[in-house]
Parts: C-alpha cells; structure tokens; sequence
C-alpha cells in the first residue's frame, strides 16, 4: 500500500510534495526525489524545477486558499 501523495501550495513559497511520487522531465527522465520535496513556485529558483530559497530574497507573494 502506497501512501497518498499530497502537494500542498506554502504561502508565499514553493509546492511541498509528499508521498509516492515520481517527477520526471519533458523526456520521462526520473528526477532523483526525497520522500519530500519542494518545487519552485516563483521561477527564480537556480535549482529548477526545485526551490533553492529564492523567493525569499524576491519577495514572492502568493497565498491561494481552496474557495
Ligand atoms: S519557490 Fe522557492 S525558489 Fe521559487
């Protein structure tokens, strides 16, 4: 039984994945993943498509809320 993947959208921040996923690129190329990981969100991010902690320094701004 796999756990249930979830990517929870952090306020001002990137995408937090959790679960049994996998990310591949535009060729089906695996990317090497933790069990949790970040995706960037902003797109400044020197390490994409991970977060590297830039949007701190931008001051990205984006708090989406289910409505
Ligand atoms: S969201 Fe963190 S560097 Fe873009």
């Amino acid at each position: 039984m796999s756990e249930k993947a979830q990517i929870k959208v952090n306020d001002n921040g990137p995408y937090l994945v959790k679960g049994n996923v996998e990310m591949v690129d535009a060729d089906g190329n695996v990317f090497e993943t933790k069990k949790a990981f970040t995706i960037c969100r902003c797109g400044h991010s020197s390490n994409k498509p991970f977060c590297d902690g830039t949007h701190k320094k931008v001051g990205f701004e984006s708090e989406p809320r289910v409505e």
